[in-house]
């Protein structure tokens, strides 16, 4: 498995750190299987695997069962767990006690949040008793409400700014890795230059030190929506529909199930 101190390392050779998002075991055991450096048990569960139209619905509870199927399918990688959206604005002991609850309940190696401003406190609490946290800056999906949708950022002079000091809020409370969601090539590239800990980069170009898709994204599996941002690398949900097609018409013909599928009593002796 693949430890904190090794993200920087990979940064610093150039080594691109693949992240991808699962949900479950099996999705885990897949990832694992082609040793991505990286997976994120992404609150992005609402919509691909629970079928929510945004990341609001989702509870502390659904991050943590499906936080422990994702640690059993894949017990040797790095796993980061989302908290969810309204888990880490409360009293920041509060929120600490929640956090360790989501951790040690996962076995998760990290937790990620998104935004800084009242939270800086509370991560820098987390941090301190323990728990690694990866940050989350450019389009916060759990904000979407309060920036208009989901939008590209940092394409303003304070939208560049306002990234600048947030990179250097969390970097002073120490996250050892920050996603960039949803900005422009250049101010990623601008970032860069004061990050002192890996970018992972989602829509927001090629020069970020990792890049993070959402599993379901990448196998075109389901039938949410798909960002411009999203490059579908193969198509499972095309697949899927074909084998639940052979089922039914097999089932319907009467040619499932064969002989080989199928039991008999035993002879008796003698008989
Ligand atoms: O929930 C998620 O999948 C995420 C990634 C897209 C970064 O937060
Ligand atoms: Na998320």
């Amino acid at each position: 498995m693949k430890r904190i101190i090794d993200f920087p390392k990979m940064a610093n050779s150039n080594d691109k750190i693949v992240m991808l998002t699962a949900y479950d075991y099996p999705s885990a055991k897949l990832a694992e299987e082609q040793n991505v450096d990286m997976i994120l048990v992404g609150d992005s569960l609402g919509m691909v695997v629970l079928g929510y139209d945004s990341t609001i619905e989702v509870t502390v509870a659904d991050m943590i069962h499906h936080g422990k199927a994702v640690r059993r399918g894949a017990p040797n990688t790095f796993v980061i767990v989302d908290m969810p959206f309204g888990s880490y604005h409360g009293d920041r002991y509060d929120v600490l006690k929640t956090a360790v609850d989501i951790f040690q309940q996962t076995g998760a190696n990290a937790l990620k949040v998104e935004g800084v401003g009242t939270t800086l406190p509370t991560i820098k609490l987390m941090i301190e008793a323990g728990i690694p946290v990866m940050g989350h800056l450019g389009l916060q999906p759990q904000q979407a409400a309060n920036m208009g949708g989901y939008k590209v950022q940092g394409r303003t002079e304070e939208g560049v700014q306002k990234l600048i000091d947030e990179v250097h809020q969390l970097q002073d409370v120490g996250v050892f890795a920050i996603v960039f969601e949803c900005i422009p090539t250049e101010v990623m590239t601008q970032l860069q230059a004061i990050l002192t800990v890996p970018s992972i980069g989602i829509g927001a170009g090629p020069t970020a030190d990792g890049q993070v898709l959402v599993y379901h994204d990448v196998l075109a599996y389901g039938s949410h929506h798909i960002a411009k941002f999203v490059k579908q690398f193969s198509n499972i949900g095309k697949e899927a529909a074909k084998g639940i097609q052979l089922y039914k018409d097999a089932v319907k013909t009467g040619d499932f199930p064969a002989e080989i599928h199928s039991f008999h009593l035993k002879k008796e002796a003698g008989k």
